[in-house]
């Protein structure tokens, strides 16, 4: 019996694209394909990373390419593409020039591989989110996007730095949009289960959670001529292999609303399960009503920028 191996294609050879697809092979998820425009620079990026493999003990064989051809049937398509942030700008101020790029690769992604589970991360998020579902025609469950997992991330690193705990022993939930509307979850936040109340104050975790809201622009400020990519690219790549292994985990991610939450036709962070189907299922959590007002306020946020394209 011969074991099929994983085609993943990244759109997007900037740093975000280009680091996601060193993870992808680092952790041997399979072949993995990156596309961009500009001449040179995937083959240049694909070839350097494909370089690696031996060193690695890796078999993926990475690729890079300008067309899509090579994309046909990939199991997952990471879509990077589109311009970042510059200090002084919002996510927001990037809505019209990302519309038009992720809906044109997103035609070509959904044409060569039409059975892909797209993962986008080009911002404005969550109204890229509903770009693509258009531009695809994918159903909702094969088209989500990466911001939760960084989101909670953020907030997993410096609550981890703060109380001395392995990251991976902290566990948090945020809902809502990528950015200044993001609802954070306290009560959803443990250390192995313990309320994270028991380990800091109420000051302290209010801090925490406005230095994770403020995480992308932190890393704008720093770098002023681009915006984060290393922690961007590993949370796709989180999700990427949570698809291709089936893995059923429990993370946030921009899912499709069909009715959760008491919402309709938008695309929002929440907790899904994640596994061989994409988003197998959306879980709805009891919240408080300040945290239902703050989600409201997030939906709210994203509906105007949907209705802005
Ligand atoms: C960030 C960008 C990628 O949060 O949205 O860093």
């Amino acid at each position: 019996m011969s074991i099929r191996k994983y085609k993943i294609s990244v759109i997007g050879a900037g740093n975000v694209g280009a680091t996601a697809a060193h993870i992808c092979a680092m952790k041997d998820l399979g072949d993995v394909i990156l596309v961009d425009i500009a001449e040179g620079i995937p083959q240049g990026k694909g070839l350097d990373i494909y370089e690696s493999m031996p060193v690695e003990a890796g078999a993926s064989r990475v690729i890079g390419t300008n067309s899509y051809d090579l994309t046909k049937d990939s199991d997952v398509v990471i879509i990077t593409a589109g311009i970042p942030r510059k200090p002084g700008m919002s996510r927001d101020d990037l809505l019209r020039t990302n519309a038009g790029i992720v809906k044109s690769v997103t035609e070509q992604v959904a044409k060569y591989s039409p059975n892909a589970h797209i993962i986008i991360v080009s911002n404005p998020l969550d109204a890229m989110c509903m770009v693509a579902k258009r531009a695809s025609g994918f159903p909702a469950e094969r088209v989500m996007g990466m911001a939760g997992v960084l989101d909670t991330a953020r907030y997993r690193t410096f609550l981890s730095q703060e109380i001395g705990v392995h990251p991976d022993d902290i566990h948090a939930l945020l809902l809502g949009g990528h950015g200044d509307t993001m609802v954070p979850l306290p009560s959803y936040t443990t250390v192995q289960g313990i309320p994270i109340t028991e380990f800091i104050s109420k000051e302290k975790l209010t801090q925490i959670v406005d230095r994770a809201k403020n995480g992308g622009i932190e890393i704008v400020n720093f770098l002023k001529t681009g915006s984060a990519y290393y922690a961007p690219a590993a949370s796709s790549v989180e999700m990427a292999k949570a698809i291709l292994r089936d893995e059923k985990k429990v993370r946030p991610v921009c899912a499709y609303l069909s009715g959760q939450y008491g919402f309709k036709d938008v695309y929002l962070g929440v907790p899904v399960i994640l596994g061989a189907k994409g988003v197998e299922k959306i879980l709805e959590v009891p919240l408080t009503a300040d945290e239902k007002a703050l989600l409201l306020k997030s939906k709210e946020a994203v509906d105007s920028l949907i209705k802005a394209l």
